[in-house]
């Protein structure tokens, strides 16, 4: 595994290439910070887990990795964040135009990678979670300040924004292992309640986390007015006073009664909650893939679910 992510890194790099010097310069600025490489590795496990072990997979994997690049140069842009893998992000040192931009380029480069691979059901499957990502980036931009969002709307943007591409790097691997369409339907559910928990703890990281092992301040989405399960959870557990606390700071994205808010969210139990809501969904993804023959593969996917709720970076 560690060779074939090896490969995929090679990849990444060979194809970041461009003749214009400032795409080099972020785009190898973004990548080689790191990143945890988990869509890629989604990939190689599913086709691996169904038994292919051809070339293609190398190719794709680092296709996937290249939207998620652009969903993050164009998030850090969106959000106004300043760190990112624990660095200052691509538009606080070169700014929104250039990230955007090369976020533009990451994305086209993707699909021109994914139309040398020659598989129309694979475009298929990335060319709607490319759309549905920018769905589900719209449709949170919407409900920015909206101390009203549902419960439910919230798990709609985070099923567009994040589940969709975990979906399409789990189908992406089945597809190259030729699965019929029920098998792919089994790992596209993996991946989608993989996904799912995985933003659910990304939530609750922005509020318990640390961002010196996160690599992304922490407290942003407060800061931004954004209504994330945490404070949905707090307002349906507190009291008339502090329930109108948090709706005003979700309204004004306030500053100044972080600390009170953040006391409040805890003392809740709103951040077991959010991360009980996770453990549902990666309980899901385990059960989805109980039936795939036994294998290192499967039991690394395993592995995963249980990884994606108790992390800290
Ligand atoms: C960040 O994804 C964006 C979210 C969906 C929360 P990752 O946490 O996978 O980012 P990297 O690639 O490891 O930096
Ligand atoms: C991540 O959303 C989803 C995408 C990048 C499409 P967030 O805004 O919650 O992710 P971070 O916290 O910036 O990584
Ligand atoms: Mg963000
Ligand atoms: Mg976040």
């Amino acid at each position: 595994m560690d060779a074939d992510m090896r490969q995929v890194d090679a990849v990444i790099h060979a194809r970041l290439a461009s003749q214009v010097a400032l795409i080099n310069q972020i785009g190898s600025y973004i990548v080689s910070a790191g990143g945890k490489r988990i869509r890629p590795r989604l990939v190689l496990l599913f086709a691996r887990a169904l038994g292919y072990a051809g070339p293609a997979q190398h190719e794709l994997a680092a296709t996937i990795e290249f939207i998620h690049t652009a969903t993050l140069l164009h998030d850090d842009v969106v959000d106004e964040s300043s760190l990112r893998r624990g660095r200052a992000t691509s538009n606080a040192i070169f700014g929104n135009a250039a990230s955007v931009l090369v976020g533009d380029f990451l994305y086209s480069r993707a699909f021109q990678m994914m139309v040398s691979a020659g598989s129309p059901r694979v475009l298929e499957v990335l060319a709607d979670a490319t759309n549905v990502i920018a769905e589900g980036e719209v449709l949170q931009l919407m409900n920015m300040h909206d101390p009203d969002l549902s419960v439910d709307e919230y798990l709609r943007v985070i099923r567009f924004k994040t589940a969709k591409l975990f979906e399409a790097s789990a189908r992406v691997g089945a597809v190259l292992a030729g699965a019929d369409a029920a098998l792919e339907e089994t790992c596209a559910t993996y991946g989608r309640a993989l996904g799912t928990a995985f933003q659910l703890v990304d939530d609750l990281l922005d509020y318990e986390g640390n961002s010196d092992e996160l690599g992304k301040n922490v407290g942003d989405d407060l800061r931004e007015g954004k209504p994330t399960l945490p404070l949905l959870v707090a307002m349906q557990r507190a009291g008339e006073a502090e329930r109108t606390l948090i709706r005003h700071a979700i309204e004004h994205g306030e500053v100044e009664r972080l600390p009170e808010i953040i006391a409040i969210v805890r003392r809740t139990g709103a951040l077991e909650a959010t991360r009980a809501a996770a453990e549902h969904e990666a309980a899901q993804a385990r059960a989805s893939i109980a039936a795939l023959p036994a294998s290192a593969a499967r039991t690394a996917l395993l592995d995963l679910c249980a990884r994606a709720v108790h992390r800290s970076s």
